[in-house]
């Protein structure tokens, strides 16, 4: 086994390299290397000045966050840190690629910091619900002001090396190998050609007004504000002499790290990347090169528009000149708004545009490796694009769907080569939103699979592998929790109200609003296909359909369950209220009143008990894939980390209880899955199930 930190001795200065694959993260082995190091050179009098550096792609990214959670090992972080900073000897930090969380920190009690140019340093354990906690926010505002403190601290955004030499973080910008750079730089501290600095001996001054006011805004918003006040707290205390800063802000780490958000927020970063541990892993991809996208709507212009913004020429294929002309338009109009989102730069977007070519022609599609459909929802219509598809592309040319509900192995009937047929599920809007759900057919080749990863890598979203079936894994979990909120209202719940509750939760908007602002005629459409397949015994709301038949189909006409000003504002649709109390009548319903708890709860158990049974068909791999779906492609409160594991919380066997006393009501929809009841009895969580698939 190759050790993780290692000393060379150059004369008389010494480097210290760091070599812990995969982001040189600060576990044990690391931490104990490093004060080994120290040890043996502080001892050595041939040592007049030594450089600490990090092999691989980056410096170090932050403590270890797989050991959160665990019984600490010492040496621990702000100990070494300590060390370091005591460390007779001057020590300079070479800093490359990502220097975050306790790997800045390392850096910030080392007497200098040079970073090679393009280097990035950063505080992000906001995004982890957690503070600095190994001296970061005593250490930071001593070599910076305030405001760079407040940003770094509560905000999580990394910095560029040029702005942290700008405002006092770094010492110097280089170029150059960090092995290189540790020996010519130990040699200028050395020399005094750099200055070494003890950080915690520079006085340190806060503007009060900039942490007031930082704290004004912090208290107006909800989970993410307890966050970085709880890390503005930190910051505060750097005032006071060292150790008791230091002491205050452990004591705040320790406290973020029992907490909620840290819980939820770890579980999304580890949801991320767990998605990708697919069984297609190992095969191959395909070589994407150029991709033709057939329908040039609301989803085929957001699938351009993020397949040219990643630098791949795109042929759109639409049906007639006006639909070419409103591609056209639509997909410069999303480039445009990406600029003025400083996502694409103004002197890219020429040669971006560039890249696309709008078409009637299908023809043209002869030399694409991909394309993806994204025409009406309707099997027909499918079945005749593919049926083209197949007599134009090349051999080997993946045919993806973009479908929302259909079934993906009933689309691949249309061709001789159904393995190399695929559903690419992309969530409006598709330039922006990062979910793509990869949804695999009974004839989809490994390396389709693989290839559905690996494009979406290249366009920065979140692949999540899905089995075939109505909806998927995140529309088919939707309809189901989507009919709860029907059911409340009807019983006497207010939908404003129910919006305000789920917002309260952590929800950027209630499932109304949301509805209007996708379009209410959508959901309409769907009932209607699904109206056959209706089971007798489910329970049908049918308010929705009535404001669809009044021609409100919520934002795009103006109104739908509110109404929409000019000024921005909205109101409640009357209609609505209206439409309410005609069906209670109708069904004999008394209305009664839900506190808000109750709305949560029952949304949210609808939404574990559809999560549920996804799992249990192997839908989706393990719970934390449909975590993944929900986070990056329906705005679930990230804090919350995702209904199963958030259902963790609850536990399995509360999560049973509240099933059977709902079922009292409605024994059709509420009914408890067998997983459930599984883990109820064996007294296990999903956080189990994720660790043994
Ligand atoms: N601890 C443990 N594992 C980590 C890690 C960390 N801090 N950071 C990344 N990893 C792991 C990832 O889980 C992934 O593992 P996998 O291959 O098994 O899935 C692997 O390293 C590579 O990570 P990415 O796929 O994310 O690689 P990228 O190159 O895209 O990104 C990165 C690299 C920018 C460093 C990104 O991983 C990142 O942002 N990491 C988190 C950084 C962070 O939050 N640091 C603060 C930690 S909290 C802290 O330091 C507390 C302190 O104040 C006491
Ligand atoms: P849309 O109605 O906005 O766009 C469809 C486009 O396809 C139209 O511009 C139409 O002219 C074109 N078209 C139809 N038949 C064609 C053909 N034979 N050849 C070329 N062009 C053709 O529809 P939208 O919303 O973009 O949906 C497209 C697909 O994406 C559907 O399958 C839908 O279920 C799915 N989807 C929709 C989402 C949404 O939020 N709107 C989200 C995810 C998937």
């Amino acid at each position: 086994m190759t050790q993780v930190v290692t000393f060379e001795k150059h004369g008389d200065i010494a480097t210290i390299c760091i070599d812990n694959p995969p982001v040189n993260a600060a576990g044990h082995a690391m931490r104990q290397g490093v004060v080994d190091a120290l040890d043996a050179l502080e001892v050595d009098s041939d040592i007049k000045a030594i450089a600490l550096y990090c092999a691989g792609r980056t410096f170090v990214a932050g403590a270890d966050i797989r050991e959160f959670g665990k019984p600490s090992q010492p040496p621990v972080l702000p100990d070494v840190c300590n060390r370091i900073e005591a460390c007779s000897k001057p020590i300079v930090a070479i800093l490359h690629g990502t220097a975050l969380g306790g790997g800045l920190e390392v850096a910030l009690c080392c007497h200098a910091r040079v970073a090679q140019k393009g280097a990035k340093v950063g505080l992000p354990e906001v995004h982890l619900g957690l503070l600095p906690g190994s001296g970061g926010t005593i250490r930071l505002p001593r070599l910076t002001d305030t405001a760079t403190t407040i940003k770094m601290v509560t905000g999580g955004a990394p910095i560029s090396a040029e702005e942290a030499l700008e405002k006092g973080v770094i010492d110097r910008i280089v170029d150059g190998d960090p092995a290189q750079t540790a020996v010519e730089m130990a040699k200028e501290l050395r020399d005094g050609k750099l200055n070494a600095r003890v950080t915690r001996d520079i006085p340190v001054e806060l503007d009060a007004t900039k942490i007031a006011s930082a704290r004004a805004k912090f208290s107006a918003k909800g989970a993410g504000g307890a966050v970085a006040l709880r890390a503005l707290r930190a910051v505060e205390s750097a005032t006071k002499p060292v150790d008791e800063a230091l002491a205050d802000e452990r004591a705040l780490f320790i406290e973020a790290l029992a907490s909620e958000e840290h819980h939820g927020l770890k579980h999304a970063f580890f949801a991320e990347r767990a998605v990708a541990n697919i069984p297609e892993a190992k095969a191959t991809a395909r070589e994407i090169n150029a991709v033709g996208v057939i329908g040039g709507g609301t989803m085929g212009s957001g699938i351009a528009t993020s397949l040219l913004l990643a630098g791949l020429p795109v042929t759109v294929i639409e049906m007639a000149e006006e639909r070419v002309a409103f591609a056209t338009k639509t997909i410069t109009a999303n480039l445009q708004g990406a600029v003025s989102r400083g996502k694409l730069s103004e002197a890219a977007f020429d040669a971006t545009i560039g890249r696309l070519v709008v078409t009637t022609d299908m023809q043209t599609l002869a030399g694409a490796d991909l394309v993806i459909e994204a025409v009406f929802e309707s099997m027909e219509v499918k079945h005749d694009v593919f049926g083209k598809l197949d007599d134009i592309c090349k051999d080997g040319a993946i045919l993806a769907s973009n479908t929302s509900y259909l079934n993906i192995d009933k689309i691949a009937a249309a061709v001789k080569r159904p393995q190399d047929v695929i559903g690419l599920h992309f969530f409006s809007p598709a330039h922006v939103m990062r979910l793509l759900e990869v949804v695999v057919g009974a004839e989809t080749a490994d390396d389709v699979v693989a290839t559905g990863f690996a494009l979406a890598k290249r366009l920065r979203k979140v692949a999540v592998r899905a089995g075939v079936c109505d909806g998927f894994i995140g529309n088919r979990i939707l309809a189901h929790y989507a009919r709860s909120t029907g059911y409340m209202m009807m019983d006497g719940a207010d939908y404003e109200q129910i919006d305000n509750a789920l917002v309260e939760f952590g929800a950027a908007m209630g499932p109304f609003t949301v509805g209007d602002l996708s379009g209410l005629d959508i959901g309409w459409a769907e009932r209607k296909r699904r109206a056959p397949l209706r089971p007798s015994q489910e329970r049908y709301v049918g308010v929705a359909d009535k404001i669809c038949e009044a021609g409100d189909f919520g934002r795009k006409t103006g109104k739908g369950y509110y109404v929409y000003w000019p000024d921005g504002s909205k109101t409640k649709n009357p209609n609505v209220a209206k439409y309410i109390a005609e069906e209670q009548v109708a069904k004999g319903i008394t209305p009664r009143s839900f506190t808000n708890a109750e709305i949560v709860d029952r949304y949210i158990t609808a939404m574990i008990v559809e999560s549920t049974r996804v799992v249990e068909e192997g839908i989706a791999l393990r719970p934390i894939d449909v975590d993944a779906v929900f986070l990056f492609g329906y705005g679930f409160p990230r804090h919350r980390g995702g209904p199963l594991c958030y259902a963790d919380r609850i536990g399995a066997a509360n999560l049973v209880e509240r099933i059977k006393t709902y079922a009292h009501e409605d024994p059709f929809y509420w009914q408890v899955p067998k997983l459930l009841q599984k883990l109820a009895d064996d007294n296990t969580t999903f956080a189990d199930l994720n660790k043994e698939r």
